[in-house]
């Protein structure tokens, strides 16, 4: 309650001193055009916020390439022309990514500030933790571990009835609790042999699914800014997934992805961060391994029922795959098991994946002015852009194109591919060839290190219901996208959707 008060009264002060301190800003001759909106400090946060795409695509009508606009106390320069996203890409000296990550981090997830010298650790270090331990190589034991998990979850009610469940949720308890597994790892023992301890082990996944959905359902408003103790349960929920990711619960587990790992390790010396502060580390890490690659899921798995031509593609692809390697589907005793490699080699399943995420990606990029400097956009034109300011992407202006992407709108399963059925890399803007056609996993230095690992996911995950079950989507009006989250990465739907599945023939 007290948190409630100071938050009001911190809020009318600032609007009080802004209405005090009133004064415009304009804009300079070098300047891209500016739009300050009507009200003190939030400036044109309604605008943008109800609906970003139609609002930047408003701006590029009027003004063009670029446009600053107040927002919620900030200047965001929005560079509106595909062409120009590389200058911005390029610009690692002027435009700080990590400053604006932190502190977003540390705001939603409550962990210490790890630029203040007495912890000793680097942002570099970690990133290159990313690198070591989700790509290249490392996807291999990634990859065979989630294709065991996600067996092990998806097969253990071995019933052969139909059975009903909203999609979203079925795509959400099984990638949920598969990419949990994958990331820190189980108590084998207890999971194939030891009842008591396996249905501990169901209640506590059952707990950290429900502790994420109610931690992810207010993530938007405490982006925003919202004081997550004003929000009930959340902070609640927040911490009890951290809990679970101590130390001493992880150290006793197996098959430990190298990313916790590696982790750990990483963490354990370093000074004043106690033991729940390191796990709150580890939160940040579940929550970016899921947050975005449920929604994606999704998506990609309601795109293809809706269509049968996708479909029978898709299962033309993976029956290909299990006769290449000998393997039979529809056999729960004998769990089918595709490589990396294999998986690299799915041009038409991963065609569908990447159609999924044009469709439902809203992501936005910021990059913050460490210096008054100018940018030079593709046209040759250059703008000034001021110290502090923030610089900004939105993809979907790209994804959502119609002379990039012929009716955009539209899920075409084969829109990424290419004539001799590989993967289609050339997509044309005013007949040049673009660079930065796709981005759902953002670009440059804050590009998702995740993105192979999320891809493969989805792509085993798809493979294996084709596998395991007969599904039908139930009915057939199209789902709109919740854009409450525009801004944070995927889209989840509205509402959920119904479907029937059954394991074959067991
Ligand atoms: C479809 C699934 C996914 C999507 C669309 C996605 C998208 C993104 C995007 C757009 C960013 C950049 C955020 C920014 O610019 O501020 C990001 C960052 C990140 N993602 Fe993903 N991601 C996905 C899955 C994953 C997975 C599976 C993992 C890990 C296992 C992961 C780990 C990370 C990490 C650690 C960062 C922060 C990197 C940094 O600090 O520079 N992501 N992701
Ligand atoms: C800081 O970290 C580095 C390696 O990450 C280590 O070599 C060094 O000893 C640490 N310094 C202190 C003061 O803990
Ligand atoms: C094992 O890992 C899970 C996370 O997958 C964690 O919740 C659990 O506490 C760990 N320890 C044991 C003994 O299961
Ligand atoms: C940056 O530019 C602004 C406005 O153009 C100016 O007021 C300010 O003094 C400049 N700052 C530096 C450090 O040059």
């Amino acid at each position: 309650m007290a948190g409630l008060v100071m938050g009001v009264l911190t809020v009318l002060l600032a609007i009080l001193a802004a209405w005090f301190l009133f004064f415009t800003r304009r804009r300079r001759e070098d300047e891209p055009p500016l739009e300050n909106g009507w009200l003190p400090y939030l400036g044109l946060a309604f605008q943008f916020g109800s609906n970003p795409l139609e609002f930047l695509r408003s701006r590029q009508k009027k003004y063009g390439d670029a446009v600053t606009c107040k927002i919620a106390g900030s200047y965001f320069t929005f560079i509106l022309d595909p062409f120009s996203y590389c200058a911005v890409f390029r610009n690692g000296k002027n435009l700080d990514f990590q400053k604006f990550a932190i502190e977003t981090s540390r705001k939603v997830f409550g962990h210490a500030d790890f630029t203040d010298p007495k912890y000793n650790l680097t942002y570099e270090e970690l990133h290159h933790i990313f690198r070591q331990t989700l790509q290249g190589p490392a996807l291999h034991p990634l990859t065979s571990n989630m294709m065991e998990n996600l067996q092990f979850v998806m097969l253990r009610s071995k019933t052969s009835a139909w059975t009903t469940e909203g999609l979203y949720s079925f795509t959400f308890r099984i990638m949920f609790e598969a990419g949990y597994l994958t990331l820190f790892g189980k108590d084998e023992k207890a999971l194939r042999d030891d009842t008591e301890r396996f249905e501990a082990h169901k209640v506590l996944i059952h707990k950290a699914m429900n502790d994420f959905k109610v931690f992810d359902k207010a993530f938007p408003l405490i982006v925003a800014g919202l004081p997550i103790g004003i929000i009930r349960g959340v902070k609640a929920a927040r911490e009890a997934l951290a809990e679970r990711l101590q130390h001493k619960y992880l150290k006793k587990n197996s098959s430990i992805s190298a990313l916790t790992e590696q982790r750990m390790r990483y963490f354990d010396p370093v000074p004043y961060l106690d033991e729940l502060g390191k796990a709150r580390t580890h939160n940040v890490m579940l929550w970016a391994s899921q947050a975005n690659t449920l929604p994606a899921t999704f998506w990609s798995l309601y795109y293809m029922l809706r269509s049968p031509e996708a479909m029978q593609a898709a299962k033309t692809e993976v029956e290909n795959m299990l006769q290449e390697t000998n393997q039979k589907s529809g056999d729960a005793e004998k769990p089918v098991s595709f490589s990396k490699d294999q998986l690299d080699n799915m041009p038409l399943t991963n065609s569908i994946i990447s159609e999924a995420l044009r469709l439902s990606s809203a992501s936005i990029m910021i990059r913050i002015a460490t210096e008054n400097f100018t940018l030079t956009l593709d046209s040759g034109s250059k703008i000034a852009i001021r110290k502090g300011d923030r610089v900004a992407l939105y993809p979907q202006m790209v994804h959502m194109d119609s002379d990039i992407y012929e009716d955009p709108e539209e899920f075409k399963f084969n829109r990424f591919l290419d004539e001799n059925g590989q993967k289609k890399t050339t997509f044309y803007k005013n007949g040049r060839k673009l660079k930065s056609y796709l981005m759902p996993f953002g670009s440059g230095i804050s590009e998702c290190p995740g993105r192979f690992f999320a891809v493969n996911e989805i792509k085993q995950f798809l493979a294996l219901v084709l596998c395991y079950y007969d599904m039908e989507l139930q009915g057939d009006e199209a789902l709109p996208l919740d854009n409450s989250r525009a801004g944070l990465g995927i889209l989840q739907p509205k509402q959920d959707v119904l479907f029937t599945y059954k394991l074959k023939n067991t």
